[in-house]
């Protein structure tokens, strides 16, 4: 059984586990530590390398699940987590401080490949979208199976702001929605993504998916739109698997 430890890295916590990456299926607990206030990268990688000595993971696999535009082993954005992580080298930064048998994707992007690959999105000809709907909202698209990663949907520009910023699971706290109310505007969100790719399935991830009968009533405009089937373990599973697929 090949396993790599999958590390979800968002704006609020983070996540990890061993993965059965030949299965995509959690072999040993969940651990979830919070994201440090500052999140520089001096104050995220202590946190990380607690998560890594938790789960006495030395020079092994990881794959790491991370909250912005990853290219070229560069974080190139910042939108819930500290700017000091703008251009910055994360990919040699996490080898040089835990191993070099890292690597690093989209969280967003990781969470799809979990439902694509093992999930709701297995087998599924056409466009498939997932958006988690955390902190912030990440996008994963895909056709026939292939990522075209980072996409950043979340950061549509809609009702005159980033749509993020109204719509994610953070905003409906905010906000203080009900679920009633979240799910009207989830509803209109959506309406508009349809308009823009027709996806043939949307997968919504993130915390928010495993109470997805509280605002699914309220999606009525947009069909075939499913729950992922690891609600917010898709993250930490699809972390992993980026490192078999991209090592
Ligand atoms: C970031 C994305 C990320 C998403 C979910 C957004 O603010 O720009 O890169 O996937 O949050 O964490």
């Amino acid at each position: 059984m090949a396993e790599v430890l999958g590390i979800d890295i968002g704006g609020t916590g983070i996540k990890g586990a061993v993965v059965d990456v030949e299965q995509g299926v959690l072999v040993s607990d969940r651990h979830k530590l919070l994201t440090p206030k500052e999140s520089t990268p001096s104050q995220i990688i202590t946190v990380v390398k607690e998560m890594v000595a938790h789960f006495d993971w030395k020079d092994k696999p990881i794959g790491v699940g991370f909250p912005a535009v990853i290219m070229n082993g560069h974080s190139l954005t910042a939108s819930n987590i500290n700017d000091q992580w703008i251009n910055y080298p994360i990919e040699n930064f996490l080898r040089s401080e835990l191993t070099e048998e890292l690597v690093i994707i989209n969280d967003a992007d990781a969470a799809g490949m979990a439902e694509v690959i093992f999930g709701r999105g297995k087998d599924i000809k056409g466009t498939v979208l997932l958006l988690t709907l955390g902190t912030g909202i990440g996008s994963a698209l895909f056709k026939d199976g292939k990522l075209l990663n980072n996409t950043e949907l979340g950061h549509l520009k809609y009702k005159g702001k980033i749509a993020e910023k109204i719509v994610s699971n953070a905003a409906r706290k905010r906000r203080d929605l009900s679920w009633e109310e979240y799910g009207k505007e989830l509803n209109e969100f959506l309406t508009y993504i349809k308009s823009l790719f027709y996806p043939n399935l949307i997968i919504l991830g993130g915390g928010i998916s495993k109470r997805f009968d509280k605002y699914s009533e309220y999606l009525t405009s947009v069909d075939n739109v499913v729950p992922a089937s690891q609600f917010n373990n898709a993250g930490i599973i699809g972390a992993a698997l980026g490192y078999t697929q991209f090592k």
